[in-house]
């Protein structure tokens, strides 16, 4: 019988190809593609099969018991970003770049879920089960009935799962989990996938839920790959600047809640604390009125944030100036350049554009266009904005301003964080309130020259 032939598996999306080549022809990454052994095509795990094929009707489910309640851990932060708490037999994958604080997290979590009274297993295939109970001693943790095991082959992890029978189960992390179905090394595409979805399965039938924790790569996507992003009903991104104490839980992906939800935390000596309020810590390190420096009343999932959007703007000595942008999408940024350009008459041709978002967050709303373009007007006028000032509101191609979703909400946390002007679209369907002068401008072209009398 021929042998098998080699695949070559995209390390991006997980795309298999026939034949190796340079750039993944269905994801565009260049050098992703690796040859991995054939998969194998016998049962794939023992759990499966057991319910092969069996269906029930709809109108059945009426009858069944209702489903568990969720839990909550206690970490507020953490169950807004679960959609209100923990859902039983759910599968999670917890992304993020390796030492940005994901066991941290994890361990924490598993001993808040502990102290509710569910039946948690950590299992880590990176540390000893010793270095485990040193951290958690660390983080003051070492008295919570967390299990801890350190294991790295899944067939053991199952077995031992199947014994245990806990509510919540944590992989630390999936790229050091192997099984012998597959013949790669620990960390390929095949085996990631493989483990992943035995994983998975288990959750679905035995009613545990897991945590999968994957470390990101540099081009910013799960090792190996995509294809445990569709597996799990959720999957959260773990984000932070390395230099900074922020770090922001995101869920891009729930079965169970709001996607863009997100949680914000400090790192610090003792673990990984709470941010009840995240617009004050953003804002915390905002000095004097800077030209340069203006602040977007912005919306992340279910919860107003304000933070401070800061442009410097320089003679550039580039054929093609630099556009650098942190934090924001730098085609939007495109954009509102064009727009302010051929619509109010503002070039920034000939210079140096850097755009940051401050405290690290990543801000992706549409309504975050005209406080960008106000901070990059004030750059270029070297005129501050007044302090106590928010912005938010949606530019159209025309120069026009529309109206954004919340902006009550918006206000009330500029109010509350001391704020006394807001300047927003024409059609805001919102007043500004007690102490809040209220702007609402129509376009691009009035806002540059009200604010900086320009235009
Ligand atoms: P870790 O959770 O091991 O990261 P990951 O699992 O994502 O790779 O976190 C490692 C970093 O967190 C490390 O640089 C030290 C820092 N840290 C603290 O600052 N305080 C603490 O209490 C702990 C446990 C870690
Ligand atoms: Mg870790």
């Amino acid at each position: 019988m021929a042998k098998a032939p080699a695949s070559f598996t995209c390390t991006a999306c997980g795309a298999v190809h026939r034949k190796w080549s340079g750039k993944c022809d269905a994801c565009g990454a260049w050098n992703t593609i690796i040859e991995e052994a054939p998969l194998s095509s016998g049962p794939v795990g023992r759990s499966l099969g057991a319910a092969k094929g069996r269906v029930i009707a709809l109108t059945t489910l009426a009858t069944e018991e209702t489903p568990p309640p969720r839990t909550l851990s206690g970490m507020d932060e953490m169950d807004r970003v679960l959609g209100g708490g923990l859902v039983p037999a759910s599968a999670i994958l917890v992304g993020g770049d390796p030492g940005i604080g994901k066991s941290t997290l994890l361990l924490q979590a598993a001993a808040s879920f502990a102290r509710k009274g569910l039946k948690c297993l950590y299992i880590s295939g990176e540390e000893a089960s010793a270095q485990v109970r040193m951290r958690a001693q660390r983080l003051g943790l070492a008295d919570a009935p967390v299990h801890l095991g350190a294991e790295t082959n899944l067939r053991d992890i199952l077995t031992t799962l199947d014994a245990e029978r806990p509510d919540l189960a944590i992989i630390d992390s999936i790229q050091t989990m192997w099984t012998d179905t597959v013949e790669s090394a620990p960390g390929s595409v095949a085996q990631v996938r493989a483990a992943s979805h035995e994983l998975v399965t288990f959750a679905k039938r035995r009613g545990t839920s897991v945590i999968l924790v994957g470390h990101v790569t540099k081009e910013g996507q799960i090792a190996g790959p995509r294809v445990v992003e569709h597996m799990v009903d959720t999957v959260l991104y773990f984000e932070g600047e390395r230099g900074h104490q922020f770090r922001i839980l995101r869920a891009v992906k729930n079965r169970f809640g709001p996607a863009d939800e997100i949680g914000v935390f400090e790192m610090t000596g003792g673990g990984l604390s709470e941010v009840a309020n995240p617009s004050a810590l953003f804002l915390s390190e905002r000095g004097q009125a800077a030209p340069g420096s203006a602040v977007f009343a912005g919306i992340e999932g279910t919860r107003p944030v304000l933070t401070e959007i800061q442009a410097l703007v320089a003679p550039s000595s580039l054929a093609s100036p630099r556009r650098t942008v942190v934090g924001l999408d730098a085609g939007r940024v495109s954009t509102i350049l064009a727009v302010l350009e051929s619509r109010c008459g503002i070039p920034f041709a000939g210079l140096d554009v850097f755009l940051n978002v401050a405290g690290g967050l990543k801000v992706t709303e549409p309504a975050a266009d005209l406080a960008l373009a106000a901070a990059l007007l004030s750059a270029r006028e070297d005129v501050a904005l007044p302090p106590d000032l928010v912005i938010f509101g949606e530019i159209s191609l025309s120069g026009a301003l529309r109206p954004v979703g919340q902006a009550e909400n918006r206000l009330k946390e500029a109010r509350k964080l001391g704020f006394t002007q807001a300047v927003a679209p024409e059609r805001t369907k919102a007043e500004g309130g007690e102490g809040m002068a209220l702007r609402k401008l129509p376009d691009l072209v009035t806002f540059t020259g009200e604010m900086f009398g320009a235009g």
